[in-house]
């Protein structure tokens, strides 16, 4: 993983502190903006959340859609079995192939945050694997940081000291997408977060 833990940033391995800052940096209004413009939930979904981090994205699903999250950190995934392990089911573990073949098929696969701490074959790999585990007409919808031309400099700031190391701009991130997907749209926001950041969303459909 293309990915830095020094210095300060080793605390956000602590699932208390990652949620707070998350919280901190992202409404909840703006995180519901997201789920219900790009992963358009519905109560008979099935829906995975690869990288799922403490599984907070379940708060803002019907209580019905099926939830599956994976993330390689167990101390992220036991938190999100404390909080959300009543209704949606975690794993510790990477998304592979042999993963995907156990489950059924999902209508969309969600990767928040997760493609800047990527390099670009691992980044490819998962495009790949999330096209493997969707239905036919199923999305996978991703939202990272991003540099654009003209944003803010205390963005960009924010952005260069992230634990992820490879932030692209916004055809860097389509380009990884297009590798698996012909249908691939992209926009940059600059608006998502309480303090100047620059966001780019991603969705491709299978
Ligand atoms: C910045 S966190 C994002 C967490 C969560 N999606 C959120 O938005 O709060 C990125 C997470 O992706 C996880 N991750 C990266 N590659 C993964 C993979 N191949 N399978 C499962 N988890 C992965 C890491 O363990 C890390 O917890």
């Amino acid at each position: 993983m293309a990915q830095t833990t020094s210095g300060l940033r080793k605390l956000l391995n602590h699932p208390a502190v990652y949620r707070a800052l998350q919280q901190l940096l992202m409404s909840d209004t703006k995180t519901a903006y997201w789920v219900n413009t790009c992963v358009r939930p519905t109560a008979t979904m099935r829906i995975l959340d690869i990288g799922c981090g403490p599984g907070d994205l379940v708060r803002f699903m019907p209580t019905t859609t099926v939830f599956e999250g994976f993330d390689l950190s167990q101390d992220y995934i036991d938190e999100a079995n404390r909080q959300h392990g009543h209704r949606a089911r975690f794993h510790c573990a990477r998304v592979d192939e042999a993963t995907l073949t156990s489950l059924d098929l999902f209508d969309v696969v969600i990767a928040r945050g997760v493609l800047h701490h990527l390099d670009d074959d691992e980044a490819r790999a998962l495009f790949a694997l999330a096209k493997q585990g969707l239905r036919a007409g199923g999305r996978v919808v991703t939202i990272d940081a991003c540099y654009a031309v003209g944003q803010s400099p205390f963005a960009k700031a924010l952005i260069d000291r992230d634990r992820g190391q490879s932030v692209r701009d916004e055809a860097g991130y389509r380009a990884l997408a297009k590798a698996a997907f012909n249908d691939v749209k992209t926009v940059v926001r600059h608006d998502l977060m309480r303090v100047p950041y620059t966001h780019c969303l991603l969705e491709a459909t299978a």
